[in-house]
């Protein structure tokens, strides 16, 4: 027999994700015994929040709403099945935007409901870590492993002791999200949105050392509450005061430079509490993952940095690390494999869902 067929929903924010996955049947050698990806439909509203320099919520939330049943249609054609093969539903619960988290919800309960499936209502974060059982070309993952998770609407650092049962998360950041920071500093600079590929462009021309741009929540004073939380907003805030004494100056603002030093301030951060927490956790894994994740510079420190300290590093496909529905209804593949019971219909969207 082969496994489940399950269809992820994912609105936590400006994507409308829908992923197909074939379950794994637990036991099984072979293909049978992995997850297999069938259909990764994203449709994005990027564009439509480009003239605002960042994601409005109201507008995310009305994009799902008219992106939902075309994107369904998509999926459904490209792994192709037919909605009734659906065995299961899955759906992002939280966190993320309420509006945009609402829609998701209650289009996944009606069409769990019309079908006569079972319902998983998932977490994004741990949704996150899932992508990596849809990368056919890794071993299996192993725990305990740590996570960093970075895009526009989070930075996350958990431990994953077991996928389904057992993540704990170890920090976050405490204002912005990096992606967030990315977009906020290329607006500054005058770089269009989203603003992480274009830092990046930019700072491939620039000396990472001719800007020292702060690392937030670094100092050892920070290290009691704070050892694995993140702040980027003192960050932003020091390269907007550089770049305002360099035009009171009448100077030029060399822009390589600053993309490249504000990069180099981020990736540090993040490899560096990412790295420690391996350390103090005596874990030799890291999983990387978020729309973040794209960042050239993030890449190579973490994978330079990671070596040098006996830790081995895990990327999954990009397309699977940015907010998609495969790797929502991955997670729910997995959870099925384990024999967990699924969720009843009175979860609601919850913007705030601890892992
Ligand atoms: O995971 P994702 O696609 O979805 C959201 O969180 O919305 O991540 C998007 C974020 C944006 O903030 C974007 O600027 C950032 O990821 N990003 C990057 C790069 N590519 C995308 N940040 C830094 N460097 C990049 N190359
Ligand atoms: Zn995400």
């Amino acid at each position: 027999s082969s496994g489940p067929l399950v269809l992820g929903i994912e609105t936590s924010c400006d994507e409308t994700g829908i992923g197909i996955v074939r379950g794994r049947v637990p036991g099984a050698s072979g293909p049978r015994g992995r997850h297999t990806l069938l259909s990764n439909t994203i449709a994005s509203s990027m564009d439509e929040h480009a003239r605002f320099g960042g994601v409005v919520p109201e507008v995310a939330a009305r994009a799902h709403l008219e992106a939902l049943q075309p994107a369904i249609e998509h999926a459904v054609a490209e792994a192709g099945i037919r909605l009734s093969d659906v065995d299961a539903v899955a759906v992002t619960s939280g966190p993320g935007l309420a509006g945009a988290l609402m829609v998701g919800v209650g289009a996944a309960k009606a069409l769990a409901v019309s079908l006569g499936t079972p319902l998983y209502a998932v977490n994004h974060l741990v949704g996150h870590i899932a992508a990596d059982v849809l990368d056919a070309d890794a071993p299996p993952l192993e725990y305990p492993t740590v996570a960093l998770l970075v895009s526009g609407g989070h930075t996350s650092l958990l431990l994953v002791r077991d996928l389904t049962r057992d993540v704990e998360l170890l920090g976050e950041t405490i204002d912005d999200a990096a992606g967030e920071a990315f977009d906020k500093v290329a607006r500054l600079l005058g770089l269009p949105y989203p603003g992480g590929p274009e830092i990046d462009r930019a700072a491939a021309e620039g000396d990472p050392e001719a800007i020292r741009f702060p690392r937030g929540l670094s100092r050892a004073s920070d290290m009691a509450k704070h050892r694995y939380d993140f702040s980027f907003s003192g960050l932003k805030t020091a390269v907007a005061r550089w770049v305002e004494q360099q035009e009171a100056a009448g100077a030029a603002v060399p822009v390589a430079d600053v993309a490249a030093g504000f990069r180099e301030a981020v990736v540090d951060v993040l490899v560096t509490k990412a790295l420690d927490a391996c350390a103090q956790h005596g874990v030799p894994r890291l999983l990387l993952g978020g729309g973040v994740i794209a960042n050239r510079r993030l890449r190579e420190v973490a994978l330079a940095r990671a070596e040098a300290a006996g830790v081995t590093v895990r990327i999954p496909p990009l397309r699977l690390c940015t907010d998609n529905g495969a790797m929502i209804a991955a997670l729910a593949a997995e959870l099925i494999a384990e024999g967990r019971a699924p969720s009843t219909l009175e979860f609601g969207a919850d913007s705030t869902l601890p892992v």
